[in-house]
């Protein structure tokens, strides 16, 4: 296990503990994060930005601006899903490989009935993605369109069985609905969204997000960084956050938000 910091709870003032201090399991972590019952499909997003609102640092990804406290609630949320969803964009500039839970968070993860493997989905329309997924006997899902030109190049390196075509109304455009919908499926129903902006203001926009986990950073980037959300359109309308509760470590504060669904 890697050298993590203590979490104070700041909010809600009812939570069960002050402080979580590290531990294997994760217990006191795993059951903040389980609070809300979920029924169907369960969409958690998972960002992190600079107090300034930068998706990334100067380097063009989001490791210059996570750190430790971050780590800590990222692998339990990844311990927790069914699936990791994102963008390709995420996965060539983030360098995404097959994931694996740690061992010591595989009881847990268990005991709430997840399979042992957690799955990677990824969505792209161009279906560019690196040897670092596709040459692995643990290639991810692919969620495409019909019109991606490597379609039939990534079937026959994957199998028909890992590549989705999932359409929707917009030409050469996978469909959000449609995403989840596959997902679901094949049984992948807690969604662990990890971006990047573009793909996560999709899913907003579709009101298809239940959840959302942002680490805020104690940094100013300044610079050209995009927000964690990215759309060319205003949400219409912008979406109300209700906060869960709010954890803390060494001046990175870590929310985790209630997204109010426009049809619930
Ligand atoms: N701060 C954070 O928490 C965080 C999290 C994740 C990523 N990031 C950063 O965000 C940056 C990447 O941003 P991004 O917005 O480009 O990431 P992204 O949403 O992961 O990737 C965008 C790409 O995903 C595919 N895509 C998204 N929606 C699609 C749709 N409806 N249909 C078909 N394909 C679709 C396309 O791939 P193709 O081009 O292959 O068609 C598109 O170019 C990187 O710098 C990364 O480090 C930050």
């Amino acid at each position: 296990m890697p050298d993590l910091p203590a979490l104070d709870v700041l909010l809600p003032a009812d939570a069960p503990a002050r402080v979580l201090a590290p531990r294997p399991d994760e217990a006191e972590l795993i059951s903040l994060f389980t609070s809300d019952p979920t029924t169907g499909v369960h969409v958690r997003a998972n960002m992190v930005s600079t107090v300034d609102g930068a998706a990334t640092g100067a380097n063009r990804v989001s490791g210059s601006i996570n750190g430790p406290a971050d780590l800590r609630v990222f692998r339990v949320l990844r311990a927790l899903a069914d699936v990791v969803l994102v963008g390709a964009g995420t996965v060539r500039a983030e360098r995404y490989t097959p994931l694996a839970v740690p061992v010591e968070l595989r009881a847990a993860r268990a005991a709430l009935g997840r399979a042992d493997a957690l799955e990677l989905a990824v969505v792209t329309a161009s279906g560019d993605l690196p040897d670092s997924l596709l040459v692995t006997d643990r290639p991810p899902l692919v969620l495409t369109t019909a019109s991606a030109p490597s379609l039939d190049a990534l079937r026959s390196r994957l199998g028909a069985d890992r590549v989705v075509v999932a359409d929707g109304g917009v030409p050469g455009a996978v469909d959000p609905h449609a995403v989840l919908a596959a997902l679901a499926d094949r049984g992948f129903v807690h969604v662990l969204a990890e971006g990047g902006p573009t793909l996560l203001a999709q899913l907003v926009d579709a009101d298809l997000v239940d959840e959302l986990c942002l680490t805020w950073s104690p940094q100013l980037v300044g610079g050209p960084a995009g927000r964690v959300a990215h759309l060319p359109t205003w949400f219409a309308p912008a979406r109300a956050l209700t906060l869960a509760h709010l954890l803390h470590a060494d001046g990175v504060l870590l929310g985790r938000w209630r997204v109010a669904r426009l049809g619930a």
